[in-house]
């Protein structure tokens, strides 16, 4: 076919939206979104074809046929797309000063692309109401809505709640709840996505920065085992909101709600500097004095028996590593899993683990063939050291001698360690994780600037290995490098190569799948066989499950 004179190979799937993307060519759209149905609503897409002489068809609605001429660019798209416009504005309230959309806006942006010309309105605008609490997560401005129905159509088709719709007509038309039911969709935030105004808004991050100050950086979700892929938008070393990151094989363009709360544990109530000693005798100390203290304490009981450490399911696979190689120098005699409880689940993209890295932890514990044993367990032993500090209670380690806490939050456990160090978030450091299914994604250091002494976990346990005289992990290449040497399912994968969208170790794979949840198609370029031949051995389909 022919967009604007220039021949377009497209699939026969593609409306003529898609087909123009695919050479350049912006044809602009309001209610049209790729993940929901067709609803015609905005007009604004309407284009000229050779089906239709003297007529506008609307872009989102019709589809690619073999030799259509599309044009985009006639004096009547034009007129069109002027005049839609001036109608979106009717009564808008144009309240960009006050609006988070700002900056992320469709009518802004189109306004300067298509419209540009001065307001003709000389009436009163209509008055709508401005801030109706639609439920926990989302807040609504009618006033600003464009009625593009794109949040209806989400919640009735990916959330499968229908629990928005559209009331009064015409002008006076707005979207509402039903009479005494909130919007408490577990995925209501994904309504404020993909509403291309500012009216629907996120509570959560409404008035806290204008877009245009925070750095956007992709990351990996903490909230549970589904690793949702995600964008950290932070300031400074503040994270400000989450964002969902495209994976067609992991979130689709979707994220949950309490997901996109984990960043408050990035910024609130963090261990931030490390610190010797308990309750009144705790005292603040720089890094090398902590870590020296550390090797002070375990050096004499290294080897005796006794000793437990304690991994959560929280930590990257590269603090895992670390701490598994801290305890066998160590020689310690029992491990421990923690994490955060279980909780709710559904078919499409909750796990009921709600922790990222469950999976990577029993990895690299089979990696270094030692058996994981029950957090409450810590009874057991008489010196701990814990590569953060999630399930374990404070009434369990009162008995220690030694309780060595590398963690990130200020919790009831970390005030009993004799020394605690200041861990980083997830979202803050280089790493790995593996989610529920076996895939396994990268993590970066998303917020840039330092939070006062944290570091990653493993490079707590690099300054003790070394203290303790034996050799450390350098850096998260390293440590995912000595994990990947003990582990076929790793074996010959390199942390620098790892794909952005991650890579699935088809050893791993489950058997049963919730009914909705995003996967790999059988032979995607994503899935990798266990790999027994060492690194480097050209690898054939055979040895690689012919998978690649
Ligand atoms: S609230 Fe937003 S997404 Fe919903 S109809 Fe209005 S403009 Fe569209
Ligand atoms: S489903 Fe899980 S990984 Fe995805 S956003 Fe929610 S908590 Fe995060
Ligand atoms: S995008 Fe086609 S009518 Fe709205």
């Amino acid at each position: 076919m022919l967009v604007d004179g220039i021949e377009v190979e497209a699939d026969s799937r593609d409306n003529l939206i898609e087909a123009a993307r695919r050479i350049g060519v912006a044809i602009p759209y309001f209610c049209y979104h790729p993940r929901l149905s067709i609803a015609g609503q905005c007009r604004m897409c309407l284009v000229e074809t050779s089906d239709a002489p003297g007529r506008l068809v609307p872009g989102c609605q019709v589809r690619v046929k073999e030799g259509l001429k599309v044009t985009t660019n006639s004096p009547a798209v034009k007129d069109n797309q002027r005049g839609c416009m001036e109608f979106h504005l009717i009564n808008h309230p144009v309240d960009c000063a006050i609006c988070d959309q700002s900056g992320e806006c469709k009518l802004q942006d189109y306004y300067m692309e298509y419209d540009h010309q001065p307001s003709r309105i000389r009436v009163q605008k209509l008055n709508k109401p401005k801030r109706e609490i639609f439920g926990p997560m989302v807040v609504y401005d009618a006033e600003r809505c464009i009625m593009c129905t794109r949040c209806v159509r989400f919640m009735d088709e990916i959330a499968k709640e229908p629990q928005l719709a559209v009331v009064e007509r015409g002008s006076h038309s707005l979207i509402a709840t039903f009479p005494g039911q909130p919007l408490d969709s577990k995925y209501s935030g994904n309504t404020v996505d993909i509403c291309p105004v500012g009216a629907l808004l996120n509570r959560d991050f409404r008035f806290q920065s204008r877009v245009w100050f925070v750095n956007k950086s992709p990351a990996i979700c903490a909230g549970c085992a589904n690793g949702c892929n995600v964008y950290a938008e932070s300031r400074g070393n503040v994270i400000y909101r989450l964002l969902p990151r495209r994976n067609e094989e992991v979130n689709q363009v979707w994220m949950c709600d309490e997901g996109r709360l984990t960043y408050h544990a990035t910024n609130d109530k963090r261990v931030e500097w490390a610190r010797t000693g308990k309750g009144d005798s705790a005292a603040s100390v720089g890094p090398r004095i902590a870590v020296d203290r550390v090797v002070e304490l375990l050096k004499p009981l290294a080897g005796r028996g006794g000793i437990g450490v304690a991994v959560s399911a929280q930590c990257t696979n590269e603090e895992a590593t670390a701490a598994f190689q801290l305890g066998a120098h160590l020689g310690a005699t029992h491990y421990f899993m923690g994490g955060q409880r279980a909780g709710d689940s559904d078919d499409f993209l909750i796990r009921a683990d709600k922790n990222p890295n469950t999976a990577g932890v029993r990895l690299a514990a089979e990696a270094f063939g030692v058996k994981l044993h029950d957090i409450q367990a810590v009874d057991q032993v008489k010196a701990l050291v814990a590569m953060r500090t999630d399930g374990l209670l404070p009434d369990r380690l009162g008995h220690l001698e030694v309780f060595v806490a590398i963690s990130q939050n200020e919790d009831a456990a970390s005030s009993e360690a004799h020394v605690t160090l200041p861990c980083k978030s997830v979202y803050e450091q280089d790493g790995s994780l593996i989610n529920w299914y076996g895939r396994l994604q990268r993590t970066w250091e998303s917020v840039p600037a330092q939070r006062a002494d944290a570091a990653p976990g493993w490079s707590w346990a690099d300054g003790i290995l070394k203290g303790l005289g034996a050799s450390g992990l350098e850096s998260a290449a390293a440590a995912f490098r000595a994990l990947a040497e003990k582990s076929p399912h790793l074996s010959g994968l390199s942390f620098d190569d790892l794909p952005e969208d991650g890579i699935v170790l088809e050893g791993l794979l489950p058997s049963e799948w919730p009914a909705r949840a995003p996967r790999p198609a059988p032979g995607a370029h994503s899935v990798r066989g266990p790999q027994t031949t060492p690194p480097g051995t050209k690898v054939g389909d055979e040895a690689s499950g012919g998978s690649r």
